[in-house]
């Protein structure tokens, strides 16, 4: 995820690659892996179509007013889109929707190809179907930060699924992996 393209080219490889900072991109990604994160996807509509790509950097920021954020790299080929968008809707994946989790991170063109996947809200925004939870916003701040452009979204509609899979366990993310939460306690 982040990479210092310039060090990767001096290095002449991603392995070796050191950072701004001295340290390598290989041990700042081995640190990072070890952090566990919610799996998101987030979509929006563009004027080729809908966009969507699977986030783990998803954040609370502001309770009032209900600010959210996420990250999205340069590189990401939904980036386009995610400028010239005003709202998108952010689904907090529940661990049922892990192969939604991986077809939003592979293939941008057939990422919305199964059309029996999801709907339209009547604003336009793609949402998935079986989505324990989504977060529809209007894009607050676009700020570029580093190798990624930092998201901050105002939320305009919280959507909460009222059947059995909304007390589904969470999709995680953790050392390449996906995982549903344990407790350590009852
Ligand atoms: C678990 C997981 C979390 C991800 N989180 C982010 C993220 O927060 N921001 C981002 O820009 N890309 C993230 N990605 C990568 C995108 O989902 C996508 O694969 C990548 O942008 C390449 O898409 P593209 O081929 O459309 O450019 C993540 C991928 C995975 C598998």
């Amino acid at each position: 995820m982040a990479k210092n393209t310039d060090s990767v080219r001096a290095a002449g490889g991603e392995a070796e690659a050191e950072l701004a900072t001295g340290i390598s991109a290989e041990d700042y990604r081995a640190a990072l892996r070890r952090h566990p994160a919610g799996v998101t996807i987030v979509t929006l509509d563009s004027e080729a179509g809908p966009v969507g790509f699977t986030a783990t950097s998803f954040a609370s920021v502001s309770l009032n007013p209900p600010l959210v954020s996420f990250n999205i790299a340069h590189s990401s080929s939904s980036i386009g889109a995610l400028h010239s968008a005003d709202s998108l809707v952010i689904h907090l994946l529940g661990e049922h929707q892990q192969h939604l989790a991986q077809r939003f991170a592979r293939s941008a063109d057939q990422r919305f190809a199964d059309r029996s996947l999801w709907a339209r809200l009547d604003t336009g925004e793609p949402v998935l179907h079986g989505t324990p939870s989504w977060l529809r916003v209007t894009v607050d701040q676009l700020i570029p930060v580093g190798d990624h452009t930092l998201v901050i979204g105002l939320v305009t509609r919280v959507h909460a699924e009222d059947d059995d899979e909304s007390a589904a366990a969470p999709l995680l993310y953790h050392e390449g992996r996906y995982y549903r939460p344990t407790p350590l306690d009852n």
